[in-house]
């Protein structure tokens, strides 16, 4: 079997953790580096914690570094989430895995000129990289096989009533990569707050007993208890991790084939994905948005990757 090619952009962040664990061993997936993007911390903090995730888990993928400020924009992070380092709760030993000395938009850029239109970006973080290597490098727009992205939602945001996280940051990158016409998957906050982190979930990936489910379990103490200090949520949504899923079972989300599109002139709904879930407009569909997520399903692959490990 063909494995699928990716390359995941990110800023880890603890569900961007859990993302890069479920990637990384995956047999149909082939991570072909793990790119960095500012977002939940500092471009310094999250190419650490990237760097530390791989090293923990033993994964031998490349770890970029990319762009630490949003396209136009103010920077802005989630320290509330995800604490001052972006990766509050694990604690890992002295780092020696080193960082590639490319650029991460140098590499998008090569890596999808150098192939033969079977790669899939997916991000789980601001999407000032893809945007950057898409304005740098148009001639890559069409190799991109296909975008998948956490971020945005059809119904409320987590940012602001109308924007989630990701797409705020850098609702001005979500435009360039909305807008430039290759397939994309949009797994927003309407499926990925259906994933929640219950303490059961945590027992249950625990009783794994490896490398892994240390990881998932001391990452998951944090960022539940932020959850719940900032939203009221008895478990944490586990967002990230829902691209990868997808990717390894695509049944374990439903799509719809809609026209999206991303504000970038209103203040109040700035970085908002309007997604014409009902066809309104009649325009074009643009994305396959999805909608809903088969929960025990999800869980299972989680586990089944935490199982990798062992
Ligand atoms: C998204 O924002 C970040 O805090 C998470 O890592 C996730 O990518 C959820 O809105
Ligand atoms: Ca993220």
């Amino acid at each position: 079997m063909d494995k699928r090619k990716i390359i995941l952009d990110c800023d880890p962040g603890h569900d961007d953790a859990v993302a890069i664990m479920l990637a990384g061993k995956n047999e149909k997936l082939d991570v072909q580096g793990i790119t960095v993007v500012a977002g939940n911390q500092t471009l310094d903090n999250t190419t650490r914690n990237a760097l530390n995730v791989v090293q923990c888990l033993g994964l031998d993928i490349p770890v970029y570094a990319g762009c630490g400020q949003p396209m136009v924009r103010e920077k802005r992070n989630a320290g509330d989430i995800h604490g001052k380092s972006g990766l509050d709760g694990p604690v890992f030993e002295a780092l020696t895995r080193t960082l590639e000395k490319k650029h991460a938009v140098e590499f998008i850029i090569r890596t999808l000129m150098d192939s033969d239109g079977d790669i899939t970006m997916v991000t789980t973080g601001p999407m000032t990289n893809l945007a950057m290597a898409m304005r740098m490098e148009p001639r890559i727009i069409e190799k991109i096989h296909e975008i998948v992205l956490m971020g945005g939602a059809f119904a409320n945001g987590n940012t602001t009533p109308s924007a989630e996280f990701n797409i705020f940051a850098d609702a001005e990158a979500a435009y360039v990569c909305f807008n430039s016409g290759r397939p994309i998957t949009m797994v927003g906050l309407d499926v990925t707050r259906k994933a929640l982190c219950y303490p059961s979930i945590v027992e249950r990936m625990s009783r794994v007993g490896n490398v892994a489910s240390k990881l998932f379990a001391d990452l998951m103490a944090h960022f539940c208890k932020a959850q719940k200090e900032v939203y009221g949520w008895e478990g944490g949504p586990l967002h990230d991790p829902v691209t990868i899923a997808y990717l390894i079972d695509p049944t374990v989300i439903q799509t719809k084939f809609v026209n999206a599109q991303i504000e970038i002139r209103s203040e109040q709904s700035y970085g908002r994905t309007n997604c014409d879930m009902f066809q309104y407009m009649q325009l074009k569909p643009t994305a396959h948005v999805a909608y809903e997520i088969d929960v025990q399903k999800f869980w299972n692959i989680i586990e089944e990757g935490i199982r990798s490990y062992s």
